[in-house]
């Protein structure tokens, strides 16, 4: 995977597979600690001890398609590539937090690519769950919740072409702010 927006979309399709409806993204760049880290939290159905034990072994997996599942793996391979690593933490009934850290410089840390797209196609593609994303660069903070957006519409889909626009321009502009 190229960039860590495509691994965060990944790893959010997990929290919707686990039946999630609040689906929490936080991002922080402490450039004075020199670290990159990313934590995925979700409300979903949680995981089993075993399966938690394992999950970053490409060959665990609960599909039933494919032998292997890649998703976890691969972040983690990501992380410990960029002088970091990843930490799950799951509890059945509960939900799972995905924490991912990397430094910050590390010539192999991948880029965040392209974050807003990945933001709106998981808000447009499911508009009946909540995502809140938080970005931290240094002392600046940037944040949305589409729970606080869906009380202001009134009614409006969230997912309507209008709405997904001003969202989009939000958080572009959010995130040009930051740097
Ligand atoms: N947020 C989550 N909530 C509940 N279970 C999870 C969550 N994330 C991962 N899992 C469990 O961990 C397993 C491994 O996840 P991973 O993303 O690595 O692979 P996968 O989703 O099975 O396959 P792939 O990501 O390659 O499509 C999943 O099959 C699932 O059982
Ligand atoms: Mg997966």
């Amino acid at each position: 995977m190229e960039d860590l927006s495509l691994h965060i979309l990944d790893v959010v399709e997990n929290s919707i597979t686990a039946g999630a409806n609040r689906i929490e993204i936080r991002i922080l760049e402490d450039l004075k600690n020199d670290i990159f880290s990313v934590e995925i939290k979700d409300n979903g159905k949680g995981m089993n001890e075993d399966i938690l034990k394992n999950v970053t072994d490409p060959f665990c997996t609960t599909r039933t398609t494919r032998r292997v599942g890649l998703g976890l793996s691969f972040l983690s391979q990501s992380a410990k590539e960029a002088g970091g690593d990843l930490t799950v933490a799951s509890k059945e009934g509960e939900g799972t937090v995905v924490y991912a850290c990397f430094k910050h410089s590390h010539i192999d840390r991948k880029p965040l690519g392209n974050i807003v797209d990945t933001l709106i196609t998981l808000i447009a593609g499911s508009p009946d769950i909540d995502f809140f994303y938080e970005h931290r660069r240094n002392g600046n903070i940037y944040s949305l919740d589409t729970k606080e957006i869906k009380a202001e519409l009134e009614g409006i889909p969230l997912n309507s072409p209008a709405v997904i626009k001003i969202i989009r321009e939000d958080i572009k502009n959010g995130l040009k702010d930051l740097s």
